[in-house]
């Protein structure tokens, strides 16, 4: 019997996770079936349900539905409840487990692929919304981390501040205290480029070797993308490796496999 999974998400049209889950199972051998559905954005519950009865295995949840994924899971994993989303869910004895994989994913392409050490490092973190408070637990995790989280509504970015304070040393400011200030991290985990701007960004914030990642792939060149490349960044990442490492993750939650992600990188760059 081949296994079912799905990418819940409004819009879902031009999510590359199936194709990636398709190679994935391709490269390890799973029999499996990952299909993309669009849930009404006030159904995403009763979809989840019918997915379920319909004998679903596990799903991935994006954009509009991580808060109401990590409500709907009657258990939590520990990155979970600290991202307070949950983009993978794992239904088993009548459980709905929610679990996160997006920082791990972004932690592992940074560190691991890139080859990018974190630890010591002035991160800055552009944005205070979901995508944004979803990484800090992890880019945290390391220990010895600066973290700042800059929001043009500066109150979200102090509330993610007191948030993650336990966990280091994280501060929340608006973008104009940015300025005179040097990081060696950069992301932007805003959804300014999904307008085609950026956030109103000061010059010098790339110290020289910095790494600019941003973590919307698939929008070609946005504006953080240009002025990133303009002051002459170390490096410079589109978040392809993101989106598969997180993927990759949620694969190994469902089905105990770690997929390699470097073909599939290849494959999505030939396409
Ligand atoms: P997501 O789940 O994708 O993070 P969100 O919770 O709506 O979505 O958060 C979007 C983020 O992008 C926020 O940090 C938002 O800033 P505000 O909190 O001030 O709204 C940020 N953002 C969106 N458009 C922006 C723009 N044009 N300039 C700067 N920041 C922007």
């Amino acid at each position: 019997m081949t296994d079912k999974y799905c990418v819940f998400g409004n819009p879902i049209g031009h999510s590359k996770s199936p194709i990636i889950h398709a190679a994935f199972a391709r490269q390890t051998g799973e029999d499996i079936e990952y299909t993309a559905i669009v849930a009404p954005t006030d159904g995403f519950s009763d979809a989840l349900d019918d997915f379920i009865a319909s004998g679903g295995r596990g799903a991935n949840v994006t954009v509009p539905f991580k808060q109401e994924a990590y409500q709907l899971a009657t258990r939590l994993t520990p990155r979970a409840e600290l991202a307070g989303a949950v983009n993978t869910l794992v239904f088993s004895n009548d459980e709905v487990i929610g679990d996160n994989t997006d920082g791990f994913g972004l932690l592992r392409d940074i560190t691991v692929n890139l080859g990018y050490p974190i630890e010591g490092k002035r991160i800055l973190l552009l944005g205070a919304g979901g995508a944004a408070r979803g990484v800090v637990g992890p880019l945290l995790g390391e220990g010895h981390e600066s973290l700042t989280i800059a929001n043009r509504t500066v109150q979200r970015a102090r509330s993610l501040m007191q948030r993650f304070a336990h966990l280091g040393h994280v501060t929340g400011c608006g973008y104009d205290e940015l300025a005179g200030h040097a990081f060696d991290i950069v992301i932007n985990a805003t959804s300014a480029s999904l307008n085609g701007t950026m956030p109103p960004l000061p010059e010098g914030i790339f110290a020289p070797s910095c790494l600019a990642y941003k973590m919307m792939y698939g929008l070609g060149d946005t504006p953080f993308w240009t002025f990133a490349r303009k002051q002459s960044v170390g490096m410079i990442s589109d978040g392809l490796g993101m989106l598969l490492e997180q993927a990759a993750e949620s694969f190994y939650v469902w089905r105990g496999v770690r997929p390699d992600c470097a073909p599939v990188a290849a494959m999505l760059r030939d396409a």
